[in-house]
C-alpha cells in the first residue's frame, strides 16, 4: 500500500504524534552530533508551482541530512507547464524516485498525482491545506508549552490554508481553537464542518478579534493575501486593519502567550515589528522545526521502515 501525506484529517492523533515524537528525537540527536544516514540511496523530486524559501530548503535539507538526494523542479520548468497531464507526470516520475514533494495551488492536483503515482507524495502547500507546516508549529506549541490538549490557540485574520490545517489539527488532536476572520475570509466551510462532525476538539469562530484573543495561550498569524491572491492585497490590506497583530491585540493574550507566524511575514500589514521580534515571538524556533518535523515525515513515508497507515 503506497501511503500519501495530503490533508491532516486522513491520520489519527497517535500517528500526528508519534511524527511530531520522532522530529523532537532527531532534533536531539542532531545537536549531539549523530549524523543519520537512513535515507541513503533514496532520492525524492520536489514539484514547485509556487515560490518558496523555508518549504523547499527545509525539505532539501532534511533529505540530504538523512543521506538523501534530491532533484527540485519548478513546473513551469517542466513538460507539466506545457500541459502533460498530472497522471502521466506521476506514473513517470514513480519510475525515478521514492517520493514526491509537490507545493501546487488547487488541492485536487496533489489528488490526481497520488492517484497514480506509485510512490508516496507529501503536500508541501496547496490553496487548501499546508499540512506539514502546522504539524512543525504543533512541535514548537509542544516544546514552548507543553500538550496543545491544555492550550487556547487562536488564529487572527484570512481563513487561508494554513486556517484550515490548523482546524483538521484541531479536531485530530481534539484541542481548542478559536478563529477570528474578517467577514467573507473565514475558512473553507467543508473543511469547517467536517472537522466539527468529528465530534473533536472545540472549535469556534469570533468575529471580534479582541474577544478571541482573551487568555490566548498560542497565537497564529499569516500574511492577508497568500500566494495566487497578489491582486487582492491592496484591498485586503484596509479590510483586514482590525485583524493586525498589535501590541493592543498582544494584551488581551496570557502574559506568556506565544506567537507563531509561518513567514513569511509583512510587517505593519498582519503583525507588527515589535511583535513579531518581540520576547514572544517564536518565529525562528518555529522555522527551524520545519526541517525536523520533514526529516520524520520523509524517514517514514520515504524509508518505508514503519507503514503508515492512514484511517
Ligand atoms: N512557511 C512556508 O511555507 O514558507 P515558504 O513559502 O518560504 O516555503
Ligand atoms: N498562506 C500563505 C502561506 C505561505 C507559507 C500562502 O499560501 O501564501
Amino acid at each position: 500500500m503506497t501511503n500519501h501525506l495530503l490533508a491532516l484529517s486522513d491520520f489519527s492523533k497517535q500517528q500526528l504524534q508519534s511524527l511530531i515524537v520522532r522530529a523532537i528525537m532527531l532534533k536531539n540527536e542532531s545537536l549531539e552530533g549523530v549524523r543519520h544516514q537512513q535515507l541513503a540511496g533514496r532520492s525524492v523530486c520536489l514539484l514547485f508551482e509556487k515560490p518558496s524559501t523555508r518549504t523547499r530548503v527545509s525539505f532539501e535539507s532534511a533529505m540530504y541530512r538523512l543521506g538523501g538526494q534530491v532533484i527540485f523542479m519548478s513546473a513551469k520548468e517542466s513538460q507539466l507547464g506545457r500541459g502533460e497531464p498530472l497522471k502521466d507526470t506521476a506514473r513517470v516520475l514513480s519510475r525515478y524516485v521514492d517520493g514526491i514533494v509537490v507545493r501546487t495551488f488547487g488541492q485536487e492536483v496533489v489528488e490526481e498525482l497520488s492517484k497514480y503515482a506509485t510512490v508516496p507524495v507529501i503536500n508541501a502547500l496547496t490553496d487548501l491545506y499546508h499540512p506539514c507546516q502546522v504539524l512543525s508549529d504543533i512541535m514548537t506549541v509542544i516544546e514552548k508549552k507543553g500538550a496543545p490538549e491544555n492550550l487556547k490557540i487562536v488564529w487572527i485574520g484570512d481563513g487561508n490554508n494554513m486556517a484550515n490545517s490548523w482546524i483538521e489539527a484541531a479536531s485530530v488532536f481534539g484541542f481548542s481553537l478559536t478563529l477570528s476572520c474578517p467577514e467573507g475570509y473565514e475558512p473553507n466551510a467543508a473543511v469547517l464542518e467536517a472537522a466539527r462532525k468529528t465530534g473533536v476538539g472545540d472549535i469556534r469562530l469570533v468575529s471580534d478579534p479582541a474577544e478571541a484573543m482573551e487568555d490566548a495561550d498560542v497565537v497564529n498569524v499569516d500574511v492577508w493575501a497568500s500566494m495566487g491572491q497578489e491582486s487582492e492585497q491592496e484591498k485586503r490590506v484596509k479590510l483586514f486593519q482590525p485583524y493586525q497583530l498589535n501590541a493592543a491585540l498582544m494584551g488581551k493574550a496570557k502574559d506568556d502567550a506565544i506567537v507563531l507566524h509561518c513567514l513569511p511575514a509583512h510587517r505593519g500589514e498582519e503583525i507588527t515589528e515589535d511583535i513579531l521580534e518581540g520576547t514572544q515571538s517564536v518565529v525562528f524556533d518555529q522555522a527551524e522545526n520545519k526541517m525536523h518535523i520533514h526529516k520524520a515525515i520523509l524517514e517514514l513515508f520515504i524509508g518505508g521502515s514503519t507503514e503508515v497507515t492512514n484511517q
